[in-house]
């Protein structure tokens, strides 16, 4: 016997199969006696030969309990309703797979659980819906389903600016300016790099490791934020393209395809040393400090910035508008 880890996609694979919306158990994994943990690890389900078995409570209401002659309707996933549901109709939410947390499933669950009588949560992913619509109205009704005219969810208003760019090149200023500029339209989380090494990364260095850890805990933070509808404008130096692009898929996970925008401070190398603001360029270069960004330790430029700003050529001002503008696409 065998314990197997469940992610979410597998959990709402077996509760299909436990509760007969899904003939395919046996492309399941798992033999005979095995036992399915999820995230937790706590034991959620069974392998009893060919059939799958729940072994706990399980928030899924038993099809047999709900079939009825009432008409089903499927919410259509990204879609929000325009009229109420028709009284006697049983409305089937997919709610599997996806994590309590999700603000936009939410958003979308409470506008249709609004709009109809009688609400039942189903083993089903939302992603799923056309797969299954045929089993499902099967296990859940002997009627057919009605369909509700909807409209398309509007994109979470979250959103995720991602300022990168050598130390001194500007990113700071302008981050922070942007913030006084936008001050009484919207709620901003200011995640500039030092601030953030003094409190979220306190004990961090400045190897790859560290960096990347740094830089994945501010992506973490941001995407929170942006899931539940604000602006995080993130300032640190980032230099790595694929720790960037794990920000990027990190907070589009959550905020939706263009939630992530990334801005490219590339005022070049020169002019930030020139500029030296906290002297620390002078000691890199005396060697008195190691790994420095730009002078002994690699800045990979991006290729995927929304954004390029060279503040030895663009005033702050014209820069906080660029800024202000692509914020408004
Ligand atoms: S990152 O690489 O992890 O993104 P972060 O933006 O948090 O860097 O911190 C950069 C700031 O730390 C710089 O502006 C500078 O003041 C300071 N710093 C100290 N040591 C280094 C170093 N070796 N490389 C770069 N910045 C350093």
């Amino acid at each position: 016997m065998a314990a197997i880890d469940a992610d979410l996609a597998l959990q709402a694979r077996l509760f299909q199969a436990a509760l007969g919306i899904t003939h395919r158990a046996h492309e399941l994994p798992g033999a005979d006696g095995d036992v399915f943990v999820d995230e937790e690890g706590t034991p959620m389900a069974r392998r009893v030969g060919g059939r799958i078995e729940l072994t706990g409570p399980s928030r899924w209401p038993e099809p047999d309990a709900v079939r009825s002659d009432a008409p089903v309707v499927l919410p259509p996933p990204g879609r929000l309703p325009v009229k109420p549901v028709p009284d006697h109709a049983v409305l089937l939410l997919p709610a599997a797979g996806v994590r309590p947390d999700d603000a936009r499933y939410a958003a979308w669950a409470r506008a249709w659980s609004a709009a109809a009588n009688r609400v039942v949560p189903v083993p089903i992913a939302p992603d799923d819906l056309n797969e299954l619509a045929r089993a499902l109205i099967a296990a859940y009704t002997t009627s057919t389903m009605v369909t509700v005219d909807s409209e398309p969810q509007p994109a979470g208003a979250g959103r995720t600016l991602l300022f990168t760019g050598l130390s001194g090149s500007g990113k700071s200023t302008i981050a922070k300016h942007l913030v006084d500029r936008l001050f009484g339209e919207r709620t901003i989380t200011l995640l500039d790099g030092d601030v953030v090494r003094t409190h979220l990364s306190r004990g961090l260095g400045f190897s790859r490791e560290d960096r990347d850890i740094n830089i994945r805990r501010i992506g973490w933070v941001a995407a929170e934020v942006t899931k539940h509808g604000g602006l995080a404008v993130c300032a640190p130096i980032a230099p790595y393209d694929a720790t960037r692009q794990w920000v990027r898929r990190t907070v589009e996970a959550a905020g939706g395809p263009g939630s992530f925008l990334l801005v490219w401070v590339s005022t070049p190398l020169e002019v930030c040393e020139a500029r030296d603001v906290k002297g620390l360029y002078a000691k890199a270069r005396a060697g008195e400090l190691k790994g420095f960004t730009g002078i002994d330790d690699p800045y990979e430029p991006p290729a995927d910035a929304d954004l390029v700003i060279d503040t030895s050529v663009v005033a702050l001002d014209d820069a906080v508008e660029q800024v202000m503008d692509l914020l408004a696409k």
